[in-house]
């Protein structure tokens, strides 16, 4: 009999043409609803965003490998999955360019105010009633990253070309990208104090959770705009909410949330200073395939008795 690919893939795309390659080696079975039945003899399972942590893995006791559609993992309790004997597999790198170019969609769109543009075109233009309030230029300004791995280097790189001065704050130091990119590094204070745009591209970790809460909007410029296309809790969403409410800063740009979909209820969705996106960074139909391929290419490996590539860093040095 042969081992089952459990593919959780909702709106995530994964194209049947990668699937198929997986076919030869494996029964390849798209899940359905919470799917807890289809789990219990699944070997490897493609996870979107569901929580795997102990209970799951006790609903799964065949599971060997989770490949995570994504870069991110912090929906996966690695410890949990090590102690299972289950190895973590993610998507880095090829997914780093589509997000940095929303993040830079969205500076550029909530500083040229493109929401409100779109809107007054449509509705307001043509009544020559009203003029289109301005937005701002980027040449002069100070663009802060707050993280500086693999993404943040890529919206850096873009940065090169807008005339902005580039500065970052990271737990490590990139001496490399600093001469390449023409970035400089400041202290994590320094970034919130003169940033004119602090954009986030750190993972969430305990260390990161909340890393932008009421005392460090307070710290911020009043005309400061925040970026985040990481993971919603590592902004304190209520504290931005009130930054935002009392204009501690000006404005928030937004790929990510602390709850997702947002509720309907949300406050911060109702805002005018924002704009916000339904955390959908790396969903181009290039970039959703090439994420494909990359869990495809882990699971592979895995069904045909070798170490899968793109384990998680944690399992590095790890082989079950
Ligand atoms: C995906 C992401 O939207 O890579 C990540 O960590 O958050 C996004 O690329 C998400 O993983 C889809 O499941």
């Amino acid at each position: 009999m042969k081992p089952k690919v459990l593919i959780n893939y909702k709106t995530d795309n994964f194209p049947d043409d990668v699937a198929d390659k997986l076919r030869p080696l494996a029964e390849v079975v798209y899940a359905t609803g919470d799917y807890p039945e289809q789990l219990r003899d699944a070997t490897v399972l493609l996870a979107s965003g569901e929580r795997v942590n102990e209970d799951f893995l006790h609903k799964a006791p065949k599971l060997r490998l989770v490949s995570r559609f994504g870069v991110g993992y912090d929906t996966v309790d690695v410890e949990a999955c090590t102690r299972h004997g289950v190895y973590v597999c993610h998507t880095p790198d090829v997914l780093s360019g589509a997000v940095a170019d929303l993040t830079w969609a969205l500076i550029l769109g909530w500083m040229r105010r493109i929401p409100e543009a779109d809107k007054y075109a449509r509705e307001e233009w043509g009544k020559k009633q009203k003029g289109f309030p301005f937005g701002w230029d980027m040449p002069g300004k100070t663009l802060g990253f707050l993280g500086l791995g693999r993404i943040g280097v890529e919206a850096a790189k873009r940065g090169k070309g807008f005339g902005v001065k580039m500065i970052y704050y990271d737990v490590v130091r990139r001496q490399d990208i600093e001469a390449q990119y023409g970035i400089t590094y400041v202290p994590f204070e320094e970034l919130l104090r003169t940033s004119d745009i602090i954009s986030v591209h750190v993972p969430l970790l305990p260390t990161t959770r909340g890393i932008l809460s009421t005392e460090q909007f307070q710290m911020m410029k009043p005309t400061a705009l925040v970026v985040n296309t990481s993971r919603g809790p590592v902004i304190d969403q209520k504290a931005l909410t009130e930054a935002l409410k009392s204009k501690k800063i000006a404005g928030a740009a937004l790929d990510v949330f602390e709850v997702e979909p947002t509720p309907p209820d949300e406050e911060l969705l109702r805002l005018g200073n924002v704009v916000l996106a339904p955390h959908m960074a790396s969903a181009t139909w290039e970039t959703r395939r090439k994420m494909a391929e990359r869990c495809a290419e882990s699971i592979k490996a895995y069904l045909e008795g070798k170490r899968p590539p793109f384990t998680v860093p944690e399992q590095k040095n790890v082989t079950f």
